[in-house]
Order: C-alpha cells, then structure tokens, then sequence
C-alpha cells in the first residue's frame, strides 16, 4: 500500500529522483568538456609547499565509465521495483510479498510432515514425539510469555497443566480457545453485594466453597449473596464455560491466592482476561498440533477430556491407608482396584483389622451424601469379602468429621489396617 494521500508527493519525489540522476549524467557531461585554464605544464597553475601542484588532467575513463554504469543501473532499478513514488516497479515486488512467498515455501517444506499428523486425532498426537516437539516450540515461541514455558501459568494467566478449564477443556474447546481468543468479563459486583461486611461474607463463603480455610460463621451470612454471582459461576458455584466463569469449588485459582483479601477484590473491582486469537498466525495443521500438546499439558489423559477423568473412580495408596475414589453420585469401586485390594487382603490374613470408612463430597443433601458414604463403605466391604476377608475382620465405620469441599478427594472410602 503507498504511503501517500494523493499523486502530488508520488510525482514531486519520481520527479526529483530521474531529475537528480540526470543532473548527475549532465554534470560529467559538462565537466568532460570544458577545460579549466590549464598552464603550459598541464598543471591548473596552483602549487602548494613549492612543489605540490594540481594537475589538470581528465577524469579517467574508467572512472567515468563506472559513473555512467551507477547512472543507468539507477534507471533499470527504478524500472524493475519500487522507488519511484508510488510505482510498484515492473517486477510488482513487495517486503509482504516477499514475506508471504517465504512462508509459503516453508510450509510447503514441512506439509509432508504435517500431511502425517493429518489422521491423528489429539489422543495420537499428544503421544507422537513428533508432533509433541513441534508443539513444544510453538508453545515456547508464542505462549510462553503470558502462560510460562511449564505452561503452568501465573497470576492472571491460566495454569494449562491442571485439571480446571475455565473455557472447556475438550479438544474441541481448546483449538476454539486458541483459535478464536478468549474474553473472560468479571462485571465489578460490590454495589450488587451490598456493604463492605457482605462483600467480606461472601468471600468467606466462596472460599468455603473449595473447603479453603474460612471464617465459617462469616461464610453462613454470606451465604445469601452468592446468588448474584450465580449467573455466571452457577448456583453450585461450579462455573460456566460459555463465559469462562470459573469454578470456585475447586481450590484452583488464578488471580490471587485464593484468601479472603484476593476474593474481596475480585469482587470489588472484577476482572477482564483476554487471550489473544492465534488463527492467523498459525496453520490450521499447527493448530491442530498445538491444541494437542496444550491438551495433552492439561491433564489430556488418553481415552477422555479432561474433565471427565477428574470426575472418574481410581484407587491410591497414602502412608499405608487405601483410598477408593468414586465418581460424583456413584459407588462403583473402580476397575483396577485389585492390586490395593489383595493388599489388604493380606492384611488382613497377617492378622489385622480392615477398618472401612466412607467419606463423601458437601455437594447435594446431607441425608442423601449419608446414605452414598454407606454405599460406598459397603461396595468396598463386599469386595473384600468377594475375596475371601472374613466379615468379623471388617470393620465399618463412620467417618469422624464429614469433610467440607466438594471434588474428587472428598469422595471417598478410606481402609485402614490396624
Ligand atoms: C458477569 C459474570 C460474572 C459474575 C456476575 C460474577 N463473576 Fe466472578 N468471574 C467471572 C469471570 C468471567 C471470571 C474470570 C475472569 C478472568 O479470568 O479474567 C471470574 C472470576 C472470579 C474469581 C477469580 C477466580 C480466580 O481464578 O482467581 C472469583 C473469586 C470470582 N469470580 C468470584 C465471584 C463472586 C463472589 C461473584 C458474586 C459477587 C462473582 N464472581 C460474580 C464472571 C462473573
Ligand atoms: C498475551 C498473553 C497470552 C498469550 C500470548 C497467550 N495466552 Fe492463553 N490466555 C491468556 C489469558 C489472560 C487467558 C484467560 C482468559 C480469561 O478467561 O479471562 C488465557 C486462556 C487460555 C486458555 C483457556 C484456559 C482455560 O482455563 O480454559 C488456553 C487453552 C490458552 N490460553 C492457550 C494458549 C495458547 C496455546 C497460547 C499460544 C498460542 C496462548 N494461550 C497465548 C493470555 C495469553
């Protein structure tokens, strides 16, 4: 595109360029010419320290020759690209054009490469080290500055190891967020929440939410006011995707660390986060690449978005306590279980006691969470005996304190051997 507004300036600077180099031309023209005064010993006459004089010689043809060379080669160059005002040049060559046709080759060379990954899905991908290197440098090149070159994020930017998506943590979702932009809007709500004590209420009640320390009695009057944040975060306080309002339960935070000061000020002043969009820098194949590898960073565990796997049964062992997790409203043990079970099989046969304790998440009515605990406790009592444990060794047994918090890690069935 030219630079200028009208043809003036176009004309005015073609013009004093050809008038300059013809004004060269003209000037060895001249000067080829006319002789200066010249004294009988060819000398201009003018003598310097007694016998430094100036020679009156002629330019030397060679010299002269170079000169009319420049000359002419200012005329083809000028002809050939840009130079002239806003003439393009006969070759119609551009810096963009340039650019663009660089590109272009360079991604010609690397389609055969791309042409591979064309029938993987993120699942393949995200384990094809291939693939997972050329995301490794796109990450690095483009993203590491706001989300850190671990990809785990910092205050304001987005942790994309952990299991929170604040935008949907689906492929599908994640190439969106990276191809569209995100624009994540927190509206100010104190006048919405009432005094300076109501915002300081509420804050402790959402930071009850994720079972963060609190002041419960605090928490229990700001209980109330949550109802003006449910439009986005949900009346569970679990989120929304389609607006990219987090979830407050899960303990996971990222603009502050997650106590009363940092909540009060979300709440007083919001928050607007903006992800820039990525679909014009990259190729649809390299964005394909990148939301694997930001996929598979998040937890992406082969078979299941990331979300779901959160949200699955799976068993550990912590300092010799076995501990059963169960999906959200479920009593199923999960499958893979048998190795911590024979565990406390031979536990048990070494003559020790399995105490079985069931645990639940504080989501849904106390009555029912009761009942899932019980359910839960006994699912994995029968499994013992299934395999061979005596139920006089088994002992069933309320947990001391039902835990506060929702999430995965509340619910559960501990089993100890005592
Ligand atoms: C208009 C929708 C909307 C409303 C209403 C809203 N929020 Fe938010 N909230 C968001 C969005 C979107 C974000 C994420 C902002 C970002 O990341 O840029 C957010 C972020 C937060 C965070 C920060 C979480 C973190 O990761 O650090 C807290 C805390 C929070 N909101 C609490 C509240 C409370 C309490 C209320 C009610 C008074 C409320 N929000 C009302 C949309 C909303
Ligand atoms: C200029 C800083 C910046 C850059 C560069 C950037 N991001 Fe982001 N990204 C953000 C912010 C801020 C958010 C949170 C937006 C919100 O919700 O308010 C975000 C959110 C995201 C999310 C959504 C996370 C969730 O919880 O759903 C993904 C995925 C993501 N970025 C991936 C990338 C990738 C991949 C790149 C590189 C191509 C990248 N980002 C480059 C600032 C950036």
């Amino acid at each position: 595109m030219s630079d200028f507004t009208s043809n003036f300036w176009s004309v005015f600077i073609a013009g004093v360029t050809i008038l300059s180099i013809l004004a060269c031309l003209a000037l060895l023209v001249i000067s080829g010419k006319t002789k200066a005064m010249t004294a009988a010993d060819n000398t201009t006459g003018h003598v310097w320290d007694g016998d430094l004089r100036e020679m009156n010689n002629p330019l030397p043809r060679w010299w002269v020759g170079l000169f009319v060379l420049t000359c002419l080669f200012a005329f083809a160059y000028l002809y050939l690209y840009p130079g002239l005002g806003s003439y393009p040049g006969s070759l119609k060559w551009s810096q963009t054009g340039q650019f663009d046709a660089e590109v272009a080759r360079g991604n010609e060379q690397v389609a055969p490469l791309y042409a591979r990954f064309a029938g993987m899905g993120p699942e393949q991908l995200s384990k094809d080290p291939e693939a997972m290197a050329i995301g490794d440098r796109l990450f690095l090149n483009n993203c590491a500055q706001c989300h850190g070159s671990d990809a785990r994020g910092s205050k304001g930017f987005p942790n994309l190891t952990d299991k929170q998506w604040n935008w949907g943590g689906t492929p599908d979702k994640i190439h969106e967020t990276i191809a569209k932009g995100r624009m994540g809007v927190m509206t100010p709500m104190a006048a919405a929440v009432g005094s300076p004590e109501d915002v300081r209420n509420l804050a402790n009640h959402v930071l009850s939410l994720s079972g963060a320390p609190h002041d419960s009695v605090r928490a229990n009057l700001g209980k109330e006011k949550f109802m003006v944040c449910a439009a986005c975060h949900g009346a569970d306080g679990k989120g929304n995707p389609a607006m990219g309002a987090p979830n407050l339960t899960s303990g996971i935070f990222t603009h502050g660390p997650g106590v009363e000061a940092h909540i009060v000020n979300m709440i007083n002043n919001g928050k607007t986060g903006v992800m820039p969009a990525w679909e014009s820098k990259f190729t649809p194949e390299q964005l394909k690449v990148l939301t694997a590898y930001v996929w598979g960073k998040g937890g992406g565990v082969p078979g299941a978005p990331a979300a779901a796997v959160a949200d699955a049964a799976s068993v550990s062992v912590e300092n010799g306590i076995v501990k059963f997790f169960f999906a959200t409203g479920k009593a199923d043990v999960a499958s893979g279980a048998d190795k911590a079970l024979a565990e406390i099989v031979a536990g048990v046969k070494a003559g020790k006691k399995a105490i079985v304790s069931g645990y639940v998440d504080s989501t849904g009515s106390a009555a029912q969470n009761e009942e899932l605990a019980k359910q839960r406790a006994v699912a994995v009592r029968d499994q013992l005996k299934a395999l061979g444990v005596d139920e006089g060794s088994i002992d069933l047994q309320k947990p001391d304190n039902v835990e506060a918090g929702a999430g995965a890690q509340a619910r559960r069935v501990e089993v100890k051997l005592m």
